[in-house]
C-alpha cells in the first residue's frame, strides 16, 4: 500500500487535501490500533456525501413507519402491514431492503408477543387486543441503505407488557449515552445489558445489530451483551444500529423450523425491540433512522 502525501486528495474521496481531511483522523486511529484496538477500516468510514444519501434513505424508512404507526390497530393482518410497507416504500422510489434478502419472502418484519424477531408477515396473523407487535422496516434509496424498528401495543395491553415495550424504548437513549467519537461499541452493548438486567429482564445474545449504509449489513457486529471497554472503535464516520432484542424471561430464543426465520423466546414469554440507525460524529452521534 503506498501511503498517501498530505497534499494528495484524501482517500475518502472529499475532494480536499489528505492533511486538512482524514489526516488527523488516521493518526488518532493509529495510535489506537498500536494499543491493542479494534479499528474499523476506511470502507466502514462514511464519507459526507454518502451520509446525505443514507439521510435520504432513512426519511423514507421514517416516513414508512410513520404509516404504519397511523393505520395500525386491533383486526389489521400482518399482510396488510407488509402491503403498506410496499406501497409506500415504492412510492417514493425505494425498495424494501428484506425483500428476496436471503430468501426472505417479505417487505417488512412484524414480530408479536413472544416473537422475537423475523416475523414474516401472512394473512392469516391477525393483530388483537393486547398485542405488542415490532415492525422492521429498512428501505433503499439508490443502493443506500436505512434500518429501523418500532413498537406498538395494540388496544389495552397489560401492564407487564407496557413496562417491556417502554424499558426497552429507554434503553436505546442509554445505549445512545454511550456513543462517543473514539469510544468503544462494548460501552453501549453493557449499559443496554446492565439496564435490562435491573429491571428484571434479560437480553438476546445471538441476534444483535450492525454496521448498515452501504449494504444492509456491515461490520461491525453490535452486541447487546458486550462487555464495557471491549469492542470496535467508534471512529467519527462510522454507523451502525442499535436495537436490542430484550426479553420478560429467558434470553434463549428458537428459530421457527418450518419457516427458518420467525425467531420466538425458548420459554414463550414476550420479547421487545426497538431499533435505531446511528451515526458517529465528532462531536457525538446523529440519528438517522428511528
Ligand atoms: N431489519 C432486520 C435487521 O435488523 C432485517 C433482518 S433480515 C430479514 O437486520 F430478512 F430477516 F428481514
Ligand atoms: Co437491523
Amino acid at each position: 500500500m503506498h501511503k498517501i502525501g498530505r497534499n494528495d486528495a484524501c482517500w475518502c474521496g472529499s475532494g480536499i487535501k489528505y492533511k486538512n481531511c482524514h489526516e488527523a483522523f488516521d493518526h488518532k486511529r493509529n495510535i489506537m490500533r498500536r494499543s491493542g484496538a479494534i479499528v474499523p477500516s476506511h470502507k466502514l468510514i462514511k464519507t459526507p456525501k454518502q451520509v446525505e444519501a443514507i439521510r435520504e434513505s432513512a426519511k423514507i424508512n421514517i416516513a414508512v413507519l410513520n404509516y404504519v404507526a397511523e393505520h395500525i390497530g386491533a383486526g389489521v393482518t400482518t399482510e396488510e402491514i407488509d402491503r403498506w410497507v410496499y406501497e409506500q416504500t415504492t412510492k417514493y422510489h425505494a425498495i424494501p431492503a428484506t425483500l428476496n434478502f436471503e430468501g426472505y419472502p417479505k417487505s417488512v418484519c412484524t414480530s408479536i408477543n413472544e416473537v422475537v424477531c423475523h416475523g414474516i408477515p401472512s394473512p392469516d396473523i391477525i393483530l388483537k387486543d393486547g398485542d405488542i407487535v415490532n415492525v422492521d422496516c429498512s428501505t433503499i434509496l439508490n443502493g443506500y441503505y436505512s434500518d429501523s424498528s418500532r413498537m406498538f401495543c395494540i388496544g389495552e395491553v397489560s401492564k407487564e407488557k407496557k413496562r417491556l415495550v417502554n424499558v426497552t424504548e429507554q434503553s436505546l437513549q442509554i445505549g445512545l449515552s454511550q456513543v462517543k467519537p473514539w469510544g468503544l461499541l462494548g460501552d453501549v452493548g453493557q449499559a443496554i445489558h446492565d439496564f435490562a438486567k435491573q429491571n428484571g429482564y434479560s437480553v438476546v445474545r445471538e441476534i444483535g445489530g450492525h454496521g448498515v449504509g452501504i449494504e444492509f449489513h456491515e461490520e461491525p457486529w453490535v452486541s447487546f451483551v458486550a462487555r464495557r471497554g471491549t469492542g470496535m472503535v467508534m471512529a467519527p464516520g462510522l454507523m451502525f444500529t442499535i436495537e436490542p432484542m430484550i426479553n420478560m424471561g429467558t434470553y434463549h430464543i428458537r428459530t421457527d423450523k418450518k419457516d427458518g426465520w420467525t425467531v420466538r423466546t425458548a420459554d414463550g414469554k414476550p420479547s421487545a425491540q426497538w431499533e435505531i440507525q446511528v451515526l458517529v460524529t465528532e462531536s457525538g452521534y446523529e440519528v438517522i433512522a428511528y
